[in-house]
Formats: structure tokens, sequence, C-alpha cells
């Protein structure tokens, strides 16, 4: 058995309705940098993210692609991990909501809450919110309006299952109030809990659905489903195999160190969790971090995909260094405070903290050993008295980090490790290498300060690991620091660098980013309402076009595909005969303005499936501004010419 102590943190499981943003990136990158942090104390860590699957916004997209619902989540869910991947998440475990061994545990937590009297049955009449999944009291609303997103909702009324909050309120109060657990921070949040919920007193909450089916199945009633955040918020559990025979960590990692989330969904980890878990009679989580927004654009809000305001986080790590990504989120959020985005800021920030003071620190002090010592430092150095202001800054920095990197004010830790560094610049200027690299007599001084920058810096790179996880190996390799003076443990040791270290010239750490030039390239990239928005894609063979049947068709018939927004179905004459196919442009025609047209076609291209109907081949359309028109020639061209 291990001796490390457990440390167990997660993420939200994100909803796969579109594909991952930055504001994803955020928590998640919060949650590496506490992750790796802990490993490299010693702890046996956990961490944990994932996928929300299930619900009716699903269900809708889903069915807008003309695809099922495991087939649309399939693919963002592959997207979300190649962007922890590209982004080097270290999480430990993925759970996705749609897993066997969730679903089965969610199922029996529904039944033994229902066995325990718990959950009872009952009819639901109240205001929904379709986008938010949530119900809401009248009194709840804001202008008749949604609270959380603002839009409008509707009167619902269906026979449902509910679970007890309502008995819940006085132990949640208590356990929000209780100053020694510190349940939920920042500390803002345990008044808003407090004052808009507990206090105006906790409806019980309505936690099955009848109106939609992509869910896990109620087993003892067909035709509920369980409601969708106690199907997610049960992940943190089943995940460690709670009521299932998957895995064996619950005893091991349960309680939760800390579930870590933006505020908006605050309120159902430390109300609706704690309550679900109190009736289960299990452990409560110790803490629970609701942080700000990455707002984004002049007018702020959160940032999302319907706002259109989404940066690609692939090309800011293709362009700019995936450390200077996660650096910069990283810094820019004070914890409890939204924080805006915009590349601008990310530039600055990379070119004052990264290229100015931190790469240029780094590549001074080297190319002063080895100007001075040809690279190695002799053993013999004059240390005194001014030295110790930095010196004690260095000392003073691993328990300041330490303890804000894992009460997630990362940014305060970050601004201080740069004070340090900033420090360590003015050390340069005030000790004058080049004045004393003059005097035969000084060389034990111009060692000696050379060693204290070294070390310095040797400091601050142990503690940006966590942030920095892939640049901070080079400048480990650049100072001439070996492994055993770059452990969590040795950033509190004062000159722990071999006293006659070599170091090594390198590459230039953070390249300077010419701002004005990379705002204009990036512009060009972003996609424009009046400009084709795919990006040209890379040459290709002229094998790979040859190898495309493209022809002229008539259309035959054409009506809408049931229960999709935008399909159309086909019977074409291709020249040769008759054969179906699809096209999502149910938005932009009604079926009778497409009848008898000659449309451009790709016949060759493999049948697909959607919605049940059998797709042979492609409609070419083109985008004209923020919608598409078919390809279409006039009535001389016969079905069936090639086009080329
Ligand atoms: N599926 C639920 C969570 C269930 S957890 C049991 C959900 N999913 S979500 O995809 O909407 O993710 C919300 C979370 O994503 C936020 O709480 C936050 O952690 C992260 N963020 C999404 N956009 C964000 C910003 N613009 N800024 C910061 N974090 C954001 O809610």
């Amino acid at each position: 058995m291990s001796e490390k102590k457990p440390f167990y943190i997660t993420t939200p499981i994100y909803y796969p309705s579109g594909n991952p943003h930055i504001g994803h990136c955020y928590t998640t990158l919060a949650c590496d940098v506490v992750a790796r942090m802990k490993r490299m104390q010693g702890f046996d860590v956990m961490f944990l993210t994932g996928t929300d699957e299930h619900g009716q916004k699903i269900e809708k997209k889903a069915q807008e692609e003309g695809v099922t619902p495991k087939e649309y989540v399939d693919v963002i869910v592959e997207n979300f991990k190649k962007l922890w991947s590209r982004l080097g998440i270290t999480y430990d475990r993925y759970i996705r909501t749609t897993d066997d061994y969730h679903i089965e545990s969610v199922q029996k937590i529904f039944k033994k809450l229902y066995d325990d009297g718990y959950i009872y049955k009952s009819s639901y009449k109240g205001k929904y919110c379709t986008p938010c999944e949530s119900f809401w009291t009248e009194s709840q609303l804001v202008d008749g309006k949604c609270p959380d997103c603002g839009r409008e909702v509707t009167d619902a009324e269906e026979e449902a299952y509910f679970f007890k909050l309502s008995q819940f309120g006085p132990r949640l109060k208590e356990l929000l109030l209780d100053e020694e657990k510190d349940f939920l921070e920042p500390k803002s949040r345990v008044n808003e809990m407090i004052n808009n919920f507990i206090e105006p007193g906790l409806q019980d909450l309505c936690v099955s659905r009848t109106s939609f089916t992509w869910g896990i199945p109620v087993t003892f009633d067909p035709g509920h489903i369980v409601y969708v955040w106690v199907d997610a918020l049960s992940n943190y559990i089943t995940a460690l195999g709670y009521m299932n025979e998957t895995y064996d960590d619950y005893k091991k990692y349960w309680p939760a160190d800390m579930h870590v989330m933006a505020k908006e969904i605050v309120r159902f980890h430390s109300l609706i969790w704690p309550a679900i878990l109190m009736a289960l009679g299990e452990p409560l989580p110790k803490k629970i971090y609701g942080h700000g927004w990455i707002t984004f654009g002049a007018a702020g809000g959160k940032m999302s995909k319907s706002a259109g305001n989404v940066v690609d986080p692939f090309v800011l790590c293709d362009r700019y260094g995936v450390d200077a990504l996660r650096y910069h989120l990283l810094r820019e959020m004070p914890f409890g405070a939204d924080a805006p985005y915009t590349n601008e800021m990310m530039f600055n920030r990379i070119n004052s903290d990264l290229a100015n003071d931190l790469g240029n620190l780094v590549s001074r002090t080297v190319a002063m050993a080895i100007k001075y010592f040809d690279g190695t430092l002799p053993a013999e150095k004059d240390f005194n008295d001014s030295d110790e202001e930095l010196l004690g800054m260095a000392s003073a920095l691993p328990a300041f980090v330490s303890e804000n990197y894992e009460s997630l004010h990362i940014s305060d830790a970050l601004a201080e490790i740069f004070k340090v560094i900033s420090r360590a610049n003015k050390y340069i200027d005030e000790n004058e290498p080049w004045v004393l690299a003059k005097d035969e007599t000084k060389k034990g001084r111009l060692a000696a300060v050379l060693y204290n920058l070294l070390d310095t810096i040797r400091v601050c790179t142990i503690l940006l690991s966590p942030v920095m996880p892939h640049v901070t190996p080079e400048i480990f390799k650049q100072i001439g620091a070996d492994e055993s003076c770059t452990t969590w443990d040795a950033a509190s040791l004062r000159h722990a660098l071999k006293a006659d270290v070599t170091v090594e010239k390198g590459p230039v750490l953070f390249p300077r980013i010419d701002t004005e030039k990379e705002l204009a390239e990036l512009d060009a990239l972003s996609p424009k309402k009046d400009l084709p928005s795919e990006p040209l894609k890379d040459v290709t063979d002229f094998d790979n076009f040859a190898a495309l049947d493209l022809r002229a068709v008539k259309v035959l018939s054409c009506e809408k595909v049931p229960k999709s927004d935008k399909l159309l179905l086909f019977k074409v004459d291709d020249g040769f005969g008759e054969r179906q196919v699809l096209s999502g442009i149910a938005q932009y025609y009604k079926p009778e303005e497409l009848l008898g047209k000659t449309l451009a076609m790709i016949v060759n291209l493999k049948p697909r499936k959607m919605m049940g109907y059998e797709s042979c081949g492609m409609i070419l359309s083109v985008r004209d501004g923020d919608r598409f028109r078919v390809v279409e020639f006039d009535d001389s061209i016969k079905p069936g010419s090639d086009i080329s």
C-alpha cells in the first residue's frame, strides 16, 4: 500500500454541447496547477475531469445536426480531450456520464434515495428554462425571466419525482457558516447562497423528467429519466467506484479535497450536492471553490459559443506556446473576480513578464556566467549582507506560493514570484557585474552575485513549474540545476545549486511578440460574417481532386426530414439513375424551391446514414454571408454532366 496521502480534485464535467473554449480552459488549468503541485509535494493525487453528456440541450443539438445524441457528443468529447492534451492537462481520470458504470451507479443512487424516503413522486407545475434545464419559482425569476441566463421561461407541468431538498436548509446553513470548515470560497458566495436560497426557504427539487429521453432512465418507473444535475453531480463519486465495480477508489479518495468551478454553478455544488450526500449518508467534500468568469469583448459577459466571440485555444497555443497561454490565463484572473480576455492583453503580459522579466533574467545571468567564468562558477565566493534582501524574498516564496496555489489564488502567487524576478533584475543593476569583472580582486564577489541570481532563478522556476511545465525543464538546464535541487522541497533550500555550477546557453525562452503584427494576423484568421470562415487548407495532390466524381444532378423530389431542423431529403437524377441524398440546408430553402433544379454534387462519397436515412453523396453549396446557397446550373445542363 502506498503511504502517500491522497488528494482528490475535480473540475466540473463540461457540457459537450459545443467545442471547448478558453473559459473551460481556465478551470481545468487551475486544477492542473494544484494537481501538479500536490504531486510534487508527495501526495497521491486523483485529478478528475469529464463531460456531462445528457439533457435536452444535447438532444436538440444532435437533432439539428441529424445525428444521434451519442454520435454528437462523441465528436465533441474527442475535442475536449485533444485540447486537454494540447494544454498539458494531467488529469488522472476522465468520466463521461454516458459511461455504463456511471449510469449503473446513478440508477442505484436514485433508487436508494427513493427507498430511503428522500425522493417521492408528485406532479410539477412551474417555470422552466430550457437552455439551463432549471425549474424556477415565480419569486426567483428576474423580470419574469430565468435568473441565470435571462432568457424566457415557459409554464411546465409534469408527473415527476422530487428530492426533499427543503428539509436540508438548517444543515446546509450550518455547513456554510462553519468557520472551521470554510466549506465555500470565496466568502461572498456564502452570503449569496444563504440570502438568496436558504433564507427564502429551499424548495423540494424536481429530479426526474418525462419531456425528453436523452438521460439515465429511472429503473423503477419507465418514461422517467434522472434530472441532469443529479446525474452530473454524482460523477464525483461514481468516478471513484461508488456503487459500481469498475473502480475501487472511493474509500481512498472520498471526500474530495476540492471541487473547482465558476460562480454560476456554485448553487448546485454548495446546496444540492451536499444535500444529496447527506441523504446518502456519505461524507461531504472538504471545499468548494467558485471562481469568476473570463469575459470577452467590451460588453463583458461570460464567453460562450452562442455569443460568437470564441478565441480558439489551439491557435493561441500553436502561435504563442502552451506555457504562455497557461501563464496568461492563470495570472490574469484574480480569485473570485471576473477577468476580461483580449489577445492584446495576452501579448502585453507575455512581453512584459515572460520575455522581459523572466526570459531576460535567465539569458543575462547565463550569458554573464559564460562570459566571465567560461560557464562554470568558482567554488570560492564572497557573499555579503547586501544579498540578504533578494535571498530573503526568495526564501519567503515557497510557503506563500503553496498556500495560494492551493486556495486557488494562483494569480497572487504568480504576482509574488514575479516580484522576486523583478527584484533579481534590479539586483543585477545594483551589483553591476560588468564593473566587478574588470577587477581581479572582485572575482569572488562576482561569483557570489551570479550564484545568488542562478539560485533565485532556481527557486522561482520550481514554483513556476506547475504553471509552465513545458518550459521550466529548459530553464533548469540552462542554469545547471539537476534533479536533486529542483524538487518542491528544494524550493525552500537556500543555495542548493552546486557550488561550482555549470550553466549552458540555450534557445530564447519566450520570443517577444510583435503586438501590431500578431493582432492583424489573428484578425485575418478569425471568422467574418461576410468572408469565407474556413481558413485556406493545405496544398493537396491533383490525385485527391481527381478522385472525386463531381456531377450535375436534377432534383426529382425534396422534402424535410421529420424531427430535423437542418436536413432535407432529396431524390436526384444523376444521369445514370436515381439516388437519395441528404443535405443540411433546411434553414435556407423550402423543399419546393429546389424541385426541378440542376445542382452540383459529389456522387462518389461513401454512403452515410443520418436520422435513419442513407445519404449517397453531397450536394455542393456556397457560403453567402451567414447562409448557404446551392450551386446550381441552368436547364441546358444535362443530369450526369461531369464537373471539373
Ligand atoms: N455540466 C455542468 C457542470 C456539471 S458539474 C457536476 C456545466 N457545464 S459547462 O460546460 O457549462 O461548464 C461550466 C463551467 O465551465 C464553469 O463552471 C467553469 O468552470 C467553466 N467555464 C465555462 N466558461 C467559463 C468562462 N467564461 N470563464 C471561466 N470559467 C468558465 O455547467
